[in-house]
């Protein structure tokens, strides 16, 4: 298959296509997601409240994510690789950003990076663009910031806020970011988003007007107990892994596994 680039982002978006992401942490389901056509994959921060048992992404470290990347880049053939940089590695100064999206690129193996924040990361998107390395911007409720936001909340609403948020979106354009996630905001405003930038928005919990969509694939496939709000869960693979496990556990304490079939001759 034909790779997906960052140049397919705004051809795309131009042409009305919409455009689909996921999250991905390992090589199994980033081989399952590329098969399925999924044109972007994710290794996102939000692997430490979804694989790492954190409460939060803020714990998150470079450490922590680069083998992550490094196991998607790996298995993928079609979809484009965006490594999240994490909490305390970039906002620092477009030096810092520089340092961190190199390691994604050279020791991961991704094709661009996503941090979060709008105008006061601007100077990090040019430098990093200027580098050759394409960056996703991030807008709306921030979950690094969410000691500033006071918890997982609705970011947007109002006038004034809505105004706030297409002007940090439009800073992200002109540094050079090739597309712009917005997480959790009123479908309205993120429509009027998407209608005043050239670069593509990839939404979630954002409504339909955005021109593609996010999600953590955990809530996509029904993998946890809890989904959030604006996830649909299009299948329930947390209930089909407890089965099969407990059906395991039966089968072997009762003697029907393994078989003669699952068994060598001498
Ligand atoms: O880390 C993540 O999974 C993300 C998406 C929710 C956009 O940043
Ligand atoms: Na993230």
């Amino acid at each position: 298959p034909k790779r997906f680039r960052v140049q397919h982002l705004a051809e795309a978006k131009a042409r009305g296509e919409k455009l689909t992401m996921l999250t991905a942490y390992d090589a199994m389901t980033a081989r399952i997601f590329d098969d399925a056509g999924v044109d972007m994959l994710l290794v996102g921060d939000s692997i430490g409240d979804n694989m790492l048992a954190h409460d939060t992404t803020i714990p998150v470290t470079m450490d922590e994510l680069v083998p992550a990347v490094r196991a998607v880049s790996r298995a993928v053939r079609r979809s484009l690789v965006i490594a999240d940089l994490p909490f305390g590695s970039y906002e620092a100064s477009p030096e810092q950003a520089h340092a961190s999206a190199v390691r994604m690129l050279k020791e991961g193996g991704a094709h661009a990076v996503k941090f979060e924040g709008g105008r006061r990361v601007a100077p990090q998107v040019e430098l990093l663009t200027g580098a050759g390395i394409p960056v996703f911007g991030h807008l709306g409720f921030t979950p690094q910031s969410e000691n500033i936001l006071g918890g997982k909340r609705v970011q947007g609403r109002g006038d004034e806020a809505a105004e706030r948020l297409a002007e940090d979106a439009l800073a992200l354009q002109e540094a050079g970011a090739v597309a712009v996630v917005l997480e959790m905001i009123p479908a309205p405003v993120a429509a009027r988003v998407t209608e005043v930038l050239r670069i593509p928005t990839i939404g979630i919990g954002a409504g339909v007007e955005c021109d593609g969509q996010v999600l953590v694939w955990l809530d996509m496939a029904g993998m946890g107990d809890w989904s959030p709000r604006f996830a649909r869960r299009f299948a329930e693979i947390g209930t089909a892994l407890r089965t099969a496990a407990s059906d395991y556990v039966d089968a072997v304490r009762g003697q029907e596994y393994p078989g003669p079939e699952h068994s060598y001759e001498s």
